[in-house]
């Protein structure tokens, strides 16, 4: 009896202590924390898919600290319920939902028609919104999906609001993009993906993108105040992974979920390096970095390749039709 009972002993303890070192490991994974105490009060910031994951999380601490945010969703029915539950917790009313599909030129255009109706100003705009692994779809525009709400949407939000933006300066554009873009490269002979498509390389392209935009950006950008830099927020816990099949199945949720837990952060940590970014005075003149854990870091060999920077933002301006108005993708 007493060994059966000693190895219930036994047994407990070594379940608690296996519960005990997971709690730890998922606590060593949430990463560095943005813990100045920077207020935003009054400033204006817009936050692209600011409705789930790290972009709510962004949403709520920005809301915390006094600023007025602009949720720009594409779903608003998801934005609205965000929004309330935003304001609920920060005791902010100044937290608004405005329509922003950025797989629509149209969309864009007419999110930031509203936008400058309402305000004069821009402090901080975050192009935090992505897909990721989708099976190939494409814009309103004909452009791949990820590519075209990563990069390309992003793109022409950015252009349309450098005037406020510029008129606010000193002021922050914050372009979340992945630690996916090292294993990027800009298919210059098939950026929209027409002769073969896999849905990793081209979320991998719209990453790479997304800091080559950041680079060439904040070359033309020198001297008017307004800074622009990309990060990696981490491996984060939230919807990206719709798409994938593996990561939504019955076999996943009972064994692969259980084991990739502990290395994910939350959406709450995911947000950190995001606000680092957007919120630390000692970031003001920087500019054309790229970010993880609160801290700069090295980008990869092919987002440094200026040459691919300035053919991606010629493309660019073509297929968003930036400089004719009318988008023409090729
Ligand atoms: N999670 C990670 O581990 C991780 C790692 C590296 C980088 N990132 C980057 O972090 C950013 C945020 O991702 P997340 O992890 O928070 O993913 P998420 O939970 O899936 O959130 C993505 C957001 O983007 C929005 N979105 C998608 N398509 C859109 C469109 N056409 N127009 C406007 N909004 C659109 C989504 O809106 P709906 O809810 O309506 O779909 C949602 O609000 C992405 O840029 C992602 O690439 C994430």
């Amino acid at each position: 009896m007493s060994i059966f009972r000693n190895k219930i002993i036994l047994g407990t303890s070594a379940v608690g202590t296996l519960i005990g070192g997971i709690v730890l490991l998922k606590d060593r994974m949430q990463g560095a924390t943005f813990e100045k105490n920077v207020r935003a009060d009054g400033k204006v910031v817009i936050i692209t898919g600011a409705n789930t994951g790290i972009g709510k999380e962004t949403a709520y601490a920005l809301a915390r600290r006094g600023a007025h945010v602009y949720m720009a969703c594409r779903d608003m029915v998801k934005c609205e319920e965000a929004r309330k539950d935003i304001v609920l917790d920060s005791r902010n009313p100044q937290v608004y939902c405005r329509e922003c599909d950025l797989a629509s030129m149209q969309s864009i255009r007419q999110f930031v028609k509203q936008f400058k109706a309402e305000q004069q100003r821009l402090d901080i705009l975050i192009n935090n919104a992505g897909v990721m692994r989708c099976p190939r779809t494409l814009t309103k525009e004909g452009i791949e999906l990820q590519l075209g709400v990563n990069h390309m949407g992003h793109f022409l939000l950015t252009h349309l609001l450098l005037d406020t933006l510029k008129l606010s300066a000193p002021s922050r554009i914050v372009v979340v993009s992945s630690l996916a873009h090292t294993r990027g490269q800009i298919a210059l002979d098939d950026l929209n993906s027409v002769k073969s498509y896999d849905e990793a390389k081209a979320y991998e392209q719209s990453k790479l993108a997304n800091v080559l935009f950041t680079r060439e950006l904040a070359r033309r950008l020198e001297g008017t105040g307004v800074t622009v830099n990309a990060l990696h927020p981490g491996i984060v816990d939230t919807e990206l992974m719709r798409h994938m099949g593996i990561f939504n199945s019955w076999f996943s949720g009972l064994f692969v979920c259980p084991f990739v837990w502990p290395f994910l952060k939350s959406p709450l940590y995911g947000a950190q390096t995001t606000l680092y970014a957007a919120l630390d005075p000692e970031l003001e003149k920087v500019s054309g970095q790229y970010f993880s854990d609160c801290a700069p870091k090295e980008v990869a060999d092919q987002a440094k390749d200026d040459r691919v920077a300035k053919w991606l933002w010629a493309v660019s301006e073509k297929w968003t039709g930036t400089l004719t108005g009318t988008a023409a993708v090729s």
